[in-house]
């Protein structure tokens, strides 16, 4: 076992503060990374505050952060995958059982025995699980993604949740060539979801509560923009998209989406805010809809969305920012302020 520095919350109600975690010595099939870039997900902002206390409840102190880019540091001796030097990320998981059909599917991220990232049972050291916002981390090989060379590290971070929550949904639903794809909320899903979705070919329209975001929304990739509290934009699609990515961080009103999806359309949520969503039945009914979610996704297709970045040049759109601005930024998150997506350069941990 060894001390790494990170950052870390004692409380629902306190900041984040510097702090030493204990971290283990990598084992044989172990890759130690050091961390360059971690990206701010708005569950690390749910997480640390205890708003997912009935699903998630949150163990204290608490080191977010799943979107780890860096470089291994050290390997063990069973390791073949990775060697010291090379560029390595880990996401939202770093185990599971690998032995249940989900993972036997390469599904892990429905594995009912998974390790997430932070606020899990730890299996190796006892307590829980230390994310990414540190100077180093500890994982298996098997959960340990290979980073393509052409990509801004800083930007490469976020793909690691961002990414894969908003591409796997996409592949399963069939996003493509001839689809009207909407994107409701333009952070940092968001804004991922619409790159993916303008990459595989899909007509996407961007739903957003923030007027100044029309400009980005384009260049980002949507076709159209719609302003979602304006009820005649919004009328003007009823019953037109195959397929909506809802990825809205606190409550709103899905029916107005459902309303929008034409016979056999999709609405899937990625979002998790707080508290439960209303659904009208008759919003469902209509047209035979269906409402969804989706988490994360496995490995394999976390390194096919890698893969597919480093061949279409796709990363996330970041503010870079010192580990110290963490507290400054979770409130900004809270009134949709980020563009789209902050990143944390880890070598600002050194000064702690
Ligand atoms: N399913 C999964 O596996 C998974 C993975 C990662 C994250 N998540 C969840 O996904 C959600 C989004 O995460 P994120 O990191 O992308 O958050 P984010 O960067 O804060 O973006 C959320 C966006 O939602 C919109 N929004 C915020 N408040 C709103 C309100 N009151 N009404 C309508 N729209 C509002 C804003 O977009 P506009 O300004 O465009 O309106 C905002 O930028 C969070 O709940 C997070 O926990 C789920
Ligand atoms: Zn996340
Ligand atoms: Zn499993």
């Amino acid at each position: 076992m060894y001390n790494a520095k990170a950052y870390s919350a004692g409380s629902a109600t306190s900041h984040l503060e510097s702090a030493t975690i204990p971290r283990r010595e990598p084992t044989e099939q172990d890759v130690q990374i050091g961390i360059l870039f971690c990206g701010v997900c708005h569950s690390d902002l749910h997480q640390v505050r205890n708003e997912w206390s009935d699903a998630m409840p949150t163990v204290y102190p608490c080191v977010p952060g799943h979107e780890i880019v860096g470089r291994v540091t050290e390997v063990g001796s069973e390791v073949t995958k990775f060697k010291v030097g090379d560029l390595a990320a880990v996401g939202c998981m770093v185990d599971s059982d690998r032995t249940c059909p989900e993972c036997q599917a390469g599904q892990e991220q429905f594995c009912p025995n998974f390790t997430l990232t932070y606020n899990f049972p730890d299996k190796h050291l006892g307590g829980i699980t230390y994310g990414g916002y540190s100077e180093s981390i500890v994982v298996d090989q098997n959960f340990v993604l290979h980073v393509p060379s052409n990509l801004d590290l800083a930007g490469v971070a976020p793909l690691l949740c961002a990414g894969i929550t908003t591409y796997s949904p996409m592949h399963h639903w069939g996003v493509g060539k001839g689809k009207k794809v909407g994107v409701v909320g333009l952070g940092g899903l968001g804004h991922m979801g619409v790159k993916f979705a303008h990459a595989l070919g899909a007509h996407v329209v961007v739903f957003t509560t923030s007027p100044s975001k029309t400009g980005d929304a384009i260049r980002l990739g949507a076709d159209e923009v719609v302003i979602s509290n304006n009820a005649n934009q919004m009328e003007k699609h009823a019953n037109s998209f195959d397929f909506i990515l809802d990825a809205v961080a606190a409550d709103h009103d899905i029916n107005a989406y459902l309303n929008l999806l034409r016979r056999d359309g999709n609405l899937t949520l990625v979002g998790a805010p707080e508290k439960p969503l209303a659904v009208s039945a008759f919003n469902l009914i209509m047209n035979r809809r269906s409402l969804s979610g989706s988490p994360i996704g496995g490995i394999a297709e976390t390194q096919e969305m890698l893969n597919f970045c480093g061949e279409h040049s796709i990363t996330s759109d970041v503010e870079v920012i010192p580990i110290q601005k963490i507290n400054e930024a979770y409130e900004r998150l809270l009134r949709s302020d980020v563009k789209y997506r902050f990143s944390i350069d880890m070598a600002s941990l050194k000064s702690e």
